[in-house]
């Protein structure tokens, strides 16, 4: 049965994601639907470095793509995601009693800490989401929580956990986990094993690497500027066809993709694009 596609108006289409991303880009998610290279709900989509993967979840609840291939380097955000695809009711479950306190925010921090270089973990996972969902702005580490450490502030820890409302999230995300592949993957890695393993003429790839020139530590950075560098030759020189770029406007990126269209993201869409950083959007000529 062929489902309707949804109009990105859609008040389900609302913050499909369970995260809060600093710099998310579900904004995209109509601009990549006219990219997609079939336009009939066939197409699959690819992001190597994922993240929140806002616009990723707003294009597979519309029914804009079939399959999604979600990508990141970090075990943490990985874990948070292996563990509410694959053990839907127990993360559902753990969401509702546990209650949003700074006590808890402690035992996230800790947890965080701690398992940045281990293996996939339930705990990590869901101490993972319970920190982006309790401190400022989303950002895991060092950022604090929401309301400050002695909960002085307006707002308080749990402003930003209405814990209905991301069950309903995470609840849907679990409905379609048959529909997503989950990887931990190097993006680079990623995007040379793309080559072989994904339908490389149905997929678009949408690529929103950590900015070269990193304001802060907003989440892991594992890139360099050869990798940076290695990025733009894979994106160019193989077979991937359909790709759209997403970089801070930084003379590097200008020069690596002088031969593709690049445009000011920041001018063009600073109606949802509320941040201070100037972004470009690149796409192949
Ligand atoms: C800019 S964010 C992506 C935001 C995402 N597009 C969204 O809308 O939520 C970059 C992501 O890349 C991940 N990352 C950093 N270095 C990486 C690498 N070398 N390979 C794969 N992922 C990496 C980070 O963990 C982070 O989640």
């Amino acid at each position: 049965m062929d489902l309707e596609m949804l109009d990105f108006k859609d008040p389900t289409l609302r913050s499909v994601s369970p995260f809060r991303y600093p710099g998310g880009k579900a904004f995209l998610s109509k601009y990549l639907a006219d990219k997609l290279p079939d336009s009939t709900g066939k197409s699959h989509y690819a992001e190597p470095f994922c993240g929140g993967a806002g616009a990723a979840l707003v294009l597979l609840k519309s029914r804009h793509v079939t399959h999604l291939h979600l990508n990141d380097a970090d075990i943490r955000i990985y874990s948070a995601w292996r563990a509410m695809l694959t053990e839907t009711e127990r993360f559902i479950d753990k969401l509702s009693t546990m209650p949003v306190t700074i006590e808890n925010w402690y035992w996230a921090s800790d947890l965080v800490k701690r398992g940045y270089q281990g293996e996939y973990d339930f705990d990590l996972g869901f101490a993972t989401f319970f920190l982006n969902r309790t401190s400022r702005s989303g950002i895991i580490l060092g950022a604090g929580p929401i309301g400050g450490y002695n909960q002085s502030g307006t707002w308080k820890i749990d402003a930003r956990f209405n814990v209905e409302a991301l069950a309903a999230r995470i609840r849907w995300a679990g409905s379609v986990r048959d529909c997503v592949t989950l990887t931990n993957e190097d993006g680079l890695t990623f995007l040379h094993r793309s080559l072989t393993r994904t339908p490389l003429d149905l997929t678009l790839f949408f690529v929103d690497p950590p900015y070269v020139q990193a304001g802060g530590r907003l989440y892991l950075n594992a890139m360099n500027e050869g990798k940076h560098i290695a990025l733009s030759d894979i994106l160019q020189n193989t077979l991937l066809q359909h790709w759209v770029l997403t970089y801070d406007d930084h003379p590097l990126i200008r020069s690596i993709y002088k031969d593709q269209k690049i445009v000011d993201l920041s001018v063009n869409y600073s109606l949802q694009n509320k941040r201070k950083e100037k972004e470009v959007l690149i796409e192949p000529t």
